[in-house]
């Protein structure tokens, strides 16, 4: 008879599915951070606009057009499409991706056109900001 159903029997049912419920939302959750950590190294997301701020406030603006026209360095339009200079690599022959692009600004180097001066101080937070506003040079 469903009367017979017990408060406690109903609270023992209750406690039964709230932890199949907790441990469904535990495996989901142990899945999940390997998500998250993944993406960040893959693409580093900066902001552009505030890359703008950079390129403009620090010494880039000095050796570099974002257009096509050469300054002292090459112009920066297209460069993070491989439209640059060097195609599909920086200028020190690694291939061009943000990681290394963001290394390069930071190092510096020589290549075929001159040399590009390092960014010791730059954080990698402002590294990543500059290449996100490399990224809109079209
Ligand atoms: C003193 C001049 C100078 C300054 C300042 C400078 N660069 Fe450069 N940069 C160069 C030169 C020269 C090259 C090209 C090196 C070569 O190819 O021989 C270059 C190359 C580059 C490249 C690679 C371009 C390509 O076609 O592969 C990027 C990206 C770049 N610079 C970004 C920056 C950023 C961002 C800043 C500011 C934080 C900056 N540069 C400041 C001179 C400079």
């Amino acid at each position: 008879m469903p009367m017979q159903l017990s408060p406690r029997f109903a609270s023992a049912c209750l406690l039964v599915a709230m932890l199949a419920i907790l441990l469904a939302a535990c495996g989901g959750a142990g899945g999940q951070p390997a998500a998250p950590t993944v993406m960040p190294t893959a693409a580093p997301t900066g902001d552009p606009a505030r890359g703008e701020q950079i390129f403009t406030t620090s010494d880039c603006k000095a050796c570099h057009m974002v257009t096509d026209q050469k300054l002292v360095g090459p112009g920066l339009k297209g460069v993070m499409d491989g439209k640059g200079q060097y195609g599909d690599k920086l200028p020190n022959g690694k291939p061009l991706n943000d990681k290394n692009t963001a290394e390069w600004i930071k190092v510096g180097g020589v290549g075929k056109l001159g040399q590009m001066p390092s960014h010791p101080d730059m954080t990698p937070e402002q590294l990543a900001d500059l290449v996100a506003y490399l990224h809109t040079l079209k």
